[in-house]
């Protein structure tokens, strides 16, 4: 057998495709499932493709790569991966490089790094985003690793990575940091994902449940937003979503998708995280939290009836039937909410960078943030025009400690945020939910406010617990006996 380049753990559908990606760009690779039937259809399927080649064991697999080996698991995170590190780890010489491309928490990928150093071996815990599309095509990798791990991979990765860029050949691939750094940018990308997702489903709402708009209506408004500085994926998809009808009913497929979502988790972990750290990210955890509530299917029809008798449930319902707004006021509402996503999705930003930022800090990482906005340019769900102008402000700003400080972006904030007022009070007003919305709103006017009300809750503190305050004229912890 021709000693492969690389090796490939796992051939459920990212790994199939990753490894369909890998002999595509002319990469020998050498692939093996623990279910060997799986590895048999896959071989069947695309066996054609020199490229590929099979191994039935671990030895096989192990026995006929190039050294120093470098083999990618694209396996269950969890347990699988542990359990899957200590059958490869005895079989591996020093120097050879394991990466672990699955959705991993990036505390266990750095326990694995440590562990796997020891044994003078190389771990990268990579970031792998895009879905089976992206692996296939192209996906935004986000390495992390020693830089020595990285310069031999790199030509690899290149290769199968997506391209971006103006002259579409910049691979979405940079090295990121050690050990955990890949694993936790690829979290926080998934949880910004989860605020943007939430922040148009929250504009969707008010299309459909304040404006009153048809499917078909407001397909033709995502279109055309998609135009513009809001040119993005799920932009995108969100057009082509509300254009489709269900062949049964001859409903529109929005209408008959039950409102309950799931989650795999990384939104969850992102906003752990952010506790953790002390990180304001309120827009991406009222993203998780959205998709909590949704869960809550039951109890959600039977408060409705319960409230249903309340003013705002009767404006909102009004309204449903079209009967509320001119022409000329529906034109201007949909200026305004154009704004407002734009607005909301650079503050969703400004916290998902402000998490990296300060991760960077605490776990020793120097994250580039011009460099991860670049590499989520393509091949990636957040995928967006937007994103060059992220890196252009990180880049032209050094230093920034808030993307809210991007000369740029302040210009888009400062024009969006009298529209962005009338779109959530109008929310409030007719009982429309929009936690996206109005969280990154409360999130910049928070931020943008010199003096807050921190000073009442310090006071309360040193009432009930005598936890000391900081004044405002004078340096020093003070406290004073309220109940004199
Ligand atoms: P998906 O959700 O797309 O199915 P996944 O659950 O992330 O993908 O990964 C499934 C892959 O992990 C499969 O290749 C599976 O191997 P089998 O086909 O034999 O089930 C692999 N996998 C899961 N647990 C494993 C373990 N303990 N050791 C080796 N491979 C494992």
């Amino acid at each position: 057998m021709q000693k492969a380049k690389i090796g490939l753990i796992g051939l459920a559908v990212m790994g199939a495709n990753l490894a369909r990606n890998l002999a595509n760009n002319n990469i020998q690779t050498l692939v093996f499932n623990r279910t060997a039937a799986k590895t048999e259809q896959f071989m069947r399927d695309f066996g054609s493709n020199p490229c590929l080649q099979a191994a039935y064991s671990m030895e096989e697999l192990v026995q006929n790569l190039e050294r120093p080996r470098k083999i990618i698991m694209m396996i269950q995170a969890g347990p699988a991966v542990d359990a899957m590190l200590d059958t490869l780890t005895p079989l591996l010489e020093s120097g050879d490089i394991v990466i672990d491309g699955g959705n991993s928490y990036f505390e266990d990928t750095r326990r694995r790094s440590a562990k796997l150093a020891e044994l003078g071996m190389e771990f990268v815990g990579m970031g792998v985003s895009g879905g089976e599309e992206g692996a296939l095509n192209g996906p935004s990798l986000m390495p992390g690793c020693s830089r020595k791990a990285y310069v031999q991979l790199e030509p690899m990765l290149q290769a199968i990575s997506a391209k971006a860029g103006e002259s579409g050949k910049e691979p979405c691939v940079t090295y990121i940091g050690t050990d955990g750094a890949g694993h936790y940018v690829k979290m926080v990308h998934n949880g910004i994902e989860y605020a943007d997702m939430q922040l148009i489903a929250d504009v969707y709402t008010i299309m459909r449940q304040v404006l009153g708009l048809e499917p078909e209506e407001m397909a033709k408004v995502w279109d055309e937003w998609n135009k513009g500085e809001l040119s993005s994926y799920l932009v995108e998809i969100t057009a082509n979503i509300l254009k489709k009808k269900d062949a049964e009913t001859g409903k529109a497929m929005v209408d008959v998708i039950l409102d309950v979502a799931k989650q795999k988790g990384t939104g969850r972990w992102t906003s752990m995280s952010a506790l953790e750290l002390g990180v304001a990210t309120p827009t991406i955890t009222e993203a998780v939290f959205a998709r909590n509530m949704s869960v809550y299917k039951e109890e959600r029809i039977a408060l409705e009836k319960v409230y249903a008798d309340l003013p705002e449930a009767l404006e909102a319902a009004a309204c449903c039937r079209k009967a509320a707004f001119t022409e000329e006021e529906k034109a201007q509402m949909l200026e305004d909410l154009r704004n407002t996503l734009y607005a909301a999705k650079i503050c969703a930003y400004a916290q998902g960078f402000n998490l990296l930022g300060t991760a960077s800090e605490t776990y020793g990482w120097d994250l580039q943030m011009d460099k991860i906005s670049k590499i989520w340019r393509n091949g990636c769900i957040i995928r967006a025009r937007f994103l060059d102008d992220v890196s252009d402000s990180f880049a032209k700003q050094a230093g920034m400690k808030n993307l809210l400080f991007s000369d740029f972006f302040a210009e888009a904030l400062k024009k969006a945020r009298a529209g962005w007022g009338r779109v959530v009070a109008l929310a409030a007003e007719r009982g429309v939910s929009v936690v996206a919305l109005s969280s990154a709103l409360s999130y910049f006017d928070a931020y943008r406010t010199a003096n807050g009300n921190a000073n009442m809750l310090q006071a309360q503190r040193d009432y009930f617990g005598a936890h000391t305050y900081q004044r405002v004229d004078k340096e020093g912890s003070f406290h004073r006996e309220w109940t004199e």
